[in-house]
């Protein structure tokens, strides 16, 4: 590797061993590994870091509750994700576990540092103490029992106590920290997150962040003052510097690879890694990564899957039926990265049969079969039998692809540099219906013409297979293998500066489907377990469906910069009157209301609250609805409108309301 050469440090969160991973785990492990996989095929010395953040309660909780000790309990769970992170041929370059010395080591030096700096200070602060459970307990975080307030994990009285705790200074750094974000737009992405980081916490001021535990004992101690452990954020932070050797004589990493050029991270944790992160670093002197970005949640249903919801689906299953190509390109093309979206299995299969059987399965196949039909499969050489409006568009377009998927890339957008992809496949296909090969075929004097038709094919297949190669990294050597390609300066990225350089004389050697087309009732059968379950399972993914339509309103819409004052006033917005309100019945999100509107009459809207709201308490209040909005079917029913509510990014819903005194169908606006 030459001194020069660019680098790219990319990291994963260090996910929590206290149960096995998901496929929410599964898909930003995937994203990484594809960016690390591209920017590798582009020439950048690239290094790939996840690992596991294996301290704290939860943990200590876990184990107990099976009992072992917490570092046996971590143990299994780190070999088994290891072993998934292989299935899913997942290339890391280190895998930091929070538990091991070099981490535990680096993390006293750094606490050490903030508390000689004058960035740590030592405060005791009066609280309730449940002793049984060891912990300590804010006010306003017991619960209140027979007038009492106890403990909210065990019910029993607590006494007062004074506790001793160490605090870092975060409102010190808050008005640098405002500054860097925002004359560095790209730091934060998509830059949506940035503005809440804004406007939620920094502005209204930092609180000086409790850093320490005595409660915990499962973790990293602090070294000059052993009854307390560093609070797991500051410990779980530190991994991206540990991990490269930052503050050991052997840093060679660390002076190589930081600052990271991305973090990826769900959108819950974007909070920390852009807030305390940060601040750490720059505590610490050391220059801040490059971008975190906050990608969008898997759902399953309409709730994040989760493991302590037990909504959960694992990989495994899936990729021991489908290979592990599949799952990867469907979690890289389902959803925009940046946005929520659903799992589902049909929505699984559905793209199996349409993107990978149909379009590129049969571009392949076709391809080989024909040279092999019409040119006893060897590739033949170009001729002058061009056709400008059929080949020149194709061409130029196929030309341009790796610039369209390196933007893409660039911005994290792998949904849409697959889609760049699946264009020129597309239009592959199309090529194919038009020039009609078969036709051409049975006229020996449109032989010429008819070879630069599976010349421009073969030549496709070939960008197409080098470019999927970080999304799947196992398909492009199948496709290779059917279209004879064996020299590997024809597998680079390097070499796609050019078309039309496959040689003639290429021997292409047909092979089995890429994708086989599969039957989506019968899979769903085999993923759902049973004929039984099967049917609950699909009616119950309608009715989801239904559901989400429900609740599109609070899909995290894209908007337009600025719109005309027009277009809001297209929208009839009207304050209602709840006359009444109930459950939909077999539904567990929909609520059903009649709503007054005055002199324009009543109507019934259903509305995807039922899980914020109790029906009762909302008769007789007045509520804001969209009445001019075309009427959709929701569980069956006719929604008449749309209710406005409120969601925030942890999920708390509220609905709009104006002040009293304002008769029912005022408009608003
Ligand atoms: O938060 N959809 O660990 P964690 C999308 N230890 N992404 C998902 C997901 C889903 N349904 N489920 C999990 C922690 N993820 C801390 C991190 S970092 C210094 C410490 C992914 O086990 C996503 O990346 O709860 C999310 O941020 C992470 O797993 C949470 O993993
Ligand atoms: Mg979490």
């Amino acid at each position: 590797m030459s001194e020069n050469q660019k680098t790219f440090y990319i990291t994963t969160p260090i996910y929590y061993p206290s149960g096995n991973m998901t496929i929410g785990h599964t898909y930003t492990t995937v994203a990484a590994d594809t960016m690390t996989r591209f920017k590798k095929m582009q020439g950048y010395d690239t290094y790939f870091l996840t690992g596991t953040d294996e301290h704290g309660q939860k943990i200590e909780k876990k184990a107990a509750e099976a009992g072992v000790t917490p570092i046996e309990y971590v143990d299994k769970i780190v070999a088994e994700t290891q072993d998934l992170w292989k299935l899913m041929d997942i290339q890391y370059d280190d895998f930091i576990r929070t538990s091991q010395e070099r981490h535990v080591k680096i993390v006293q030096k750094i606490f050490r540092q903030f508390y000689e700096q004058g960035d740590i200070y030592k405060a005791e602060y009066e609280g309730m103490y449940c002793t049984p459970c060891e912990s300590f307990w804010t006010p306003t975080q017991l619960i209140e029992k027979d007038g009492e307030k106890v403990c909210p994990d065990c019910g029993r009285p607590c006494q007062p106590m004074k506790e001793e705790s160490y605090f870092f200074k975060m409102s010190k750094y808050q008005d640098w920290l405002i500054d860097y974000i925002e004359t560095h737009p790209d730091f934060i992405q998509p830059a949506k997150r940035a503005n809440e980081m804004l406007t939620n916490f920094l502005r209204p001021g930092l609180q000086d962040l409790c850093v320490s535990r005595t409660s915990v004992k499962w973790g990293v101690p602090v070294d000059f003052d052993e009854k307390h452990t560093v609070y797991v954020w500051i410990d779980a932070l530190s991994n991206y510097i540990t991990a490269l050797g930052y503050g050991t004589d052997h840093d060679e990493l660390f002076r190589k690879y930081w600052p990271a050029d991305i973090h990826l991270v769900g959108k819950e944790i974007v909070r920390f890694h852009t807030i305390y992160w940060p601040i750490m670093l720059h505590a610490l002197g050391l220059p801040l990564p490059k971008q975190v970005f906050g990608h969008g949640w898997l759902l399953f249903g309409a709730d994040r899957m989760s493991k302590s919801k037990g909504n959960v689906v694992y990989p495994g299953p899936i990729v021991a039926r489908y290979g592990v190509d599949a799952l990867r390109y469907y979690l890289m093309r389902e959803m925009p990265f940046g946005s929520d979206g659903n799992y589902t299995n049909e929505s699984f299969l559905i793209r199996m049969n349409a993107d990978l059987a149909n379009d590129l399965g049969n571009l392949v196949s076709r391809t080989v079969a024909m040279i092999e039909k019409y040119f006893g499969g060897e590739l033949p050489a170009w001729t002058n039998a061009v056709d400008p409006e059929t080949d020149t568009p194709l061409k130029e377009h196929c030309a341009a692809l790796p610039a369209l998927v390196d933007e893409q890339m660039d911005k994290l957008q792998f949904s849409q540099a697959l889609a760049e992809i699946w264009k020129v496949i597309g239009e592959c296909n199309k090529y194919i219906d038009v020039t009609q090969p078969w036709v051409l075929g049975k006229d020996p004097e449109k032989k010429d013409r008819l070879a630069n038709v599976m010349l421009t094919l073969a030549e496709c297949v070939r960008f197409a297979a080098v470019l999927i190669g970080p999304f799947m990294p196992s398909t492009p050597a199948r496709i290779f293998a059917q279209l004879g390609v064996t020299n590997e300066n024809l597998k680079s990225w390097d070499s796609l500066k050019s078309f039309g350089i496959l040689p003639a004389g290429t021997k292409v050697q047909k092979g089995e489907a890429l994708f086989p087309r599969i039957d989506v009732n019968k899979e769903l059968e085999a993923l759902a377990g049973g004929k039984e379950e099967k049917k609950e399972a699909k009616a119950e993914e309608k009715q989801q469906k239904k559901e989400q339509k429900a609740e599109k309103k609070h899909d995290e819409p894209e908007f337009p910069a600025e719109i005309a004052i027009d277009d809001f006033f297209k929208c009839k917005i009207q304050v209602a009157r709840v006359l009444a309100c109930e459950k939909v019945e077999k539904s567990s999100k929909l609520l059903k209301f009649r709503l007054g509107l005055g002199k324009d009459g009543e109507r019934t809207v259903v509305s995807g609250i039922q899980k914020w709201y109790e029906p009762e308490p909302l008769v007789g209040t007045q509520v804001a609805v969209i009445t001019n909005l075309k009427p959709a079917k929701l569980a069956g029913i006719e929604s008449q409108g749309m209710i406005l509510s409120a969601m925030d990014d942890s999920g708390n819903l509220r609905l709009v309301s104006v002040g009293e005194g304002v008769e029912d169908g005022a408009i608003i606006g």
